[in-house]
């Protein structure tokens, strides 16, 4: 072979003698067959092969297979981002005419594709509040496709009763879709109370490094089939490099949360003793209205607080300009403990009576607990707080 051939063909593929202890990362887009027969075999489903990396890669499957294990799923799909995969969700699942009842306590993403985009291709939304989704068998119409809800809720921490929700879905084969972001599979398996699919931001928790973008959704086999297919033809399927990093993040999920609950709990508690903000927002906290729910339907209360910390906006903002350790960004779920202020950040331009109904006041402010000393972090907020 000349140069310009060897360069190409010389030593390429896998080296069968060596056993990696990791998934490599199959940077590749296409995957080589040895003839005809193997292709035919491919395209019947009679064969273990990759055919083309949007369809289907190692990298990515090894990972999705974790997360299926995890979300104690029959399979799960990783996408580019959490939006791809509620998009794809959504374009797989219902169709014009089709109603989805949503959450109208759910992450500011979603609601906008519900309301600014699904319209456009004939799917209505109807939003609920949590109030009406505490009666789960009223929020249905005939037209009612699917149900996509959140808990716990940002930025307030509200729960819903899943199970209740799932059940009242169920009984009238509506497709109940859980964002499970905020609790991780670790604090919340949603498909044991009943739900037909969970969705993530990897994003957050799941990669927990603040360094990959990406979305997930576990399910059924037959609903992942459904949802497979559409990832295909929409092409939002996660890259393998990126992949790679989320399936090295998730080796850490129960550790990370384990210590995320702990820390939150004590910043909440500490907080709220000392009574130097008006209210404290944490499931754990025997205060917040939606303890008994999540004491019920999760296993950890989850790394995310909110304070209110009275007085309006200036009084938040300066909070938030005085933070050190606790870092000033949007987002969640990463080891680095952060803090964003819902009014500038989910609520930004929503009216008074918009955030009313969210429950969202100007001196509120969020934080996501990582993994500093948990003595660190009540330090920090402490020298906030000073007068
Ligand atoms: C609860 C929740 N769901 C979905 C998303 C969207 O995920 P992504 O930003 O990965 O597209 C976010 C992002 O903040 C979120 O917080």
């Amino acid at each position: 072979m000349k140069p310009a051939t060897q360069l190409i063909h010389g030593a390429e593929g896998i080296d069968d003698d060596a056993t990696p202890l990791t998934t490599p990362i199959y940077e590749t887009t296409t995957f080589v067959f040895d003839s005809a027969q193997e292709v035919r075999d491919y395209n019947e489903g009679k064969s273990g092969k990759f055919l083309y990396s949007r369809y289907a890669n190692p990298t990515v499957l090894a990972v999705e297979k974790k997360i299926a294990a995890l979300e104690g799923a029959d399979a799960a799909l990783v996408f580019a981002s959490g939006q791809a995969a509620t998009t794809t969700a959504l374009l797989a699942l219902v169709g014009g005419g089709d109603e989805i009842v949503c959450s109208g306590a759910i992450y500011g993403g979603t609601l906008h594709l519900l309301a600014d985009i699904m319209p456009r291709f004939g799917v209505r939304p109807r939003f609920v509040s949590i109030d009406e989704l505490r009666l789960p068998d009223t929020i249905f119409s005939p037209a009612t496709r699917l149900v996509w809800f959140e808990s716990p809720i940002n930025p307030t921490l509200r729960c819903v009763d899943i199970a209740a929700v799932a059940r009242a879905c169920r009984a009238r084969g509506v497709v109940s879709v859980l964002d499970n972001t905020f609790a991780s599979p670790v604090n919340q398996q949603p498909l044991a109370l009943g739900v037909d699919v969970v969705m993530h931001s990897a994003t957050k928790y799941l990669n927990g490094h603040s360094d990959v973008t990406a979305g997930v959704l576990a399910s059924s086999q037959a609903l992942i089939d459904r949802v497979l297919k559409a990832r295909k033809l929409v092409g939002a399927v996660l890259d393998p490099y990126a992949a790679y990093a989320l399936g090295r993040g998730l080796k850490t999920l129960a550790v990370r949360v384990e210590r995320q609950n702990a820390s939150a709990m004590a910043v909440a508690r500490q907080l709220e003793q000392r009574g130097r903000v008006e209210r404290v927002y944490y499931p754990g906290l025997e205060s917040h209205p939606d303890h008994p729910i999540a004491t019920r339907q999760m296993s950890g209360f989850g790394g995310m607080v909110c304070l209110d910390l009275g007085g309006g906006y200036d009084r938040a903002a300066r909070f938030f300009d005085r933070l050190k350790v606790i870092q000033r960004a949007a987002s969640l779920g990463g080891v680095e403990s952060l803090c964003s202020l819902p009014v500038l950040t989910s609520q930004w331009g929503h009216s008074e009576e918009e955030l009313a109904r969210a429950g969202v006041t100007a001196s509120m402010a969020r934080l996501s607990i990582g993994l500093e000393d948990p003595d660190d972090l009540i330090a920090d907020v402490e020298q906030a707080l000073a007068p």
